[in-house]
């Protein structure tokens, strides 16, 4: 991946891996030295996606299995999921309403744990949560009685990033989601897509090896959707970002991945893998577009579960 074009810096060894949690991670060393202080964002994007098949994979699950049991209720949520991720790509998943997408995800964060199964992150067993995995979550979790510079560097802060560093990395993620003038604000004060700009900033500005994102957009109004949609292509095309990326909308899917994943019905299993091999970057409107989003639909189509929900179903 190349962060450098954002933050103007690459840490050493395997891409620049950070320790420890985003949530827990306090006193965590910093591996990386200070940016230079000409290289502005504004670098062209560097995307080796050759490179990046090649490579081994970043993630990988094998025959990941979660059930979850309580006194009420036993119930697999996934079951024998087999999936690779390589460094720099744009995975989505689909997949009806409680076929274990969420459930995925938080395996792969470290919040839970698969029942059975192996999974392995950079070629070692993934252990618990780590900076390396963040979460965007669909309602923006930031912390109220901080302003959006200091949710910004909240978890550079946490990795004992310090002062005027920690300063010049806000104002560069700060510049990417567009709110630099918004750096004094309060989260009362935004709105709803520019919460959710913070929280992207946030955990793009820990350089996560992975960003984890469960439907980030889908609480938003169309037209907020669109332009963070669009943000996030061009983060994308710029930071070189590996993303995990849950979706209910085809058309997300089909504007923003290499790859689709196309889950079943609970319990969630691996349907169908989709290329996408749409130039980028891409338009939504576009015939291109809009029409892989309908192979991605007719994919899901016969899961009853998905056609007979309508507020879990599916948008193109
Ligand atoms: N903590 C839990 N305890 C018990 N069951 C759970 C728990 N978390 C999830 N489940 C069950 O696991 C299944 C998958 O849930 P999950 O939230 O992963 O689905 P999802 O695909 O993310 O759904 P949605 O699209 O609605 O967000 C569901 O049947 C759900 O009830
Ligand atoms: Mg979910």
């Amino acid at each position: 991946m190349n962060w450098s074009s954002v933050v103007g810096r690459r840490a050493s060894g395997s891409a620049g891996a950070v320790n420890g949690s985003l949530a827990a991670g306090a006193g965590d060393d910093l591996e990386t030295a200070p940016p230079p202080a000409d290289e502005a964002a504004n670098v062209a994007p560097v995307r080796d996606t050759v490179a990046a098949a090649a490579a081994a994979p970043l993630l990988s699950l094998k025959g990941v299995t979660k059930r979850f049991v309580t006194s009420r209720h036993d119930t697999t949520a996934i079951d024998d999921i087999d999936v690779e991720i390589r460094a720099g790509e744009f995975v989505c998943v689909v997949g009806p309403s409680g076929c274990g997408k969420s459930t995925l995800l938080n395996i792969v964060a470290g919040l839970d744990k698969a029942t059975s199964g192996t999974i392995t992150f950079d070629g070692k067993p993934l252990k618990g949560s780590s900076a390396e995995r963040v979460v965007v979550f669909q309602d923006a979790a930031l912390y109220p009685w901080l302003n959006v510079r200091a949710n910004v560097e909240f978890g550079l802060k946490m990795k004992g990033i310090r002062g005027k560093e920690r300063r010049k990395v806000a104002d560069r993620y700060l510049e990417l989601v567009n709110l630099t003038k918004f750096d004094k604000a309060f989260v009362h004060e935004l709105s709803g897509g520019m919460k959710q700009r913070v929280q992207l900033a946030r955990a793009l500005a820990v350089e996560p090896r992975m960003l984890l994102m469960d439907e980030p957009f889908a609480a938003l109004d169309a037209q907020t959707r669109d332009v963070l949609q669009a943000e996030l292509q061009d983060i994308w095309l710029r930071t070189g970002a590996t993303i995990l990326f849950i979706t209910h909308n085809v058309r997300e899917a089909a504007l923003l991945s290499d790859r689709v994943l196309v889950m079943t019905p609970g319990p969630g299993r691996i349907k169908a893998e989709i290329n996408v091999p749409l130039q980028r970057p891409r338009d939504p409107d576009t015939h291109a577009v809009v029409d892989f989003a309908a192979e991605i639909r007719k994919q899901l189509q016969h899961d009853e579960y998905a056609v007979s929900k309508p507020e879990g179903g599916y948008v193109i």
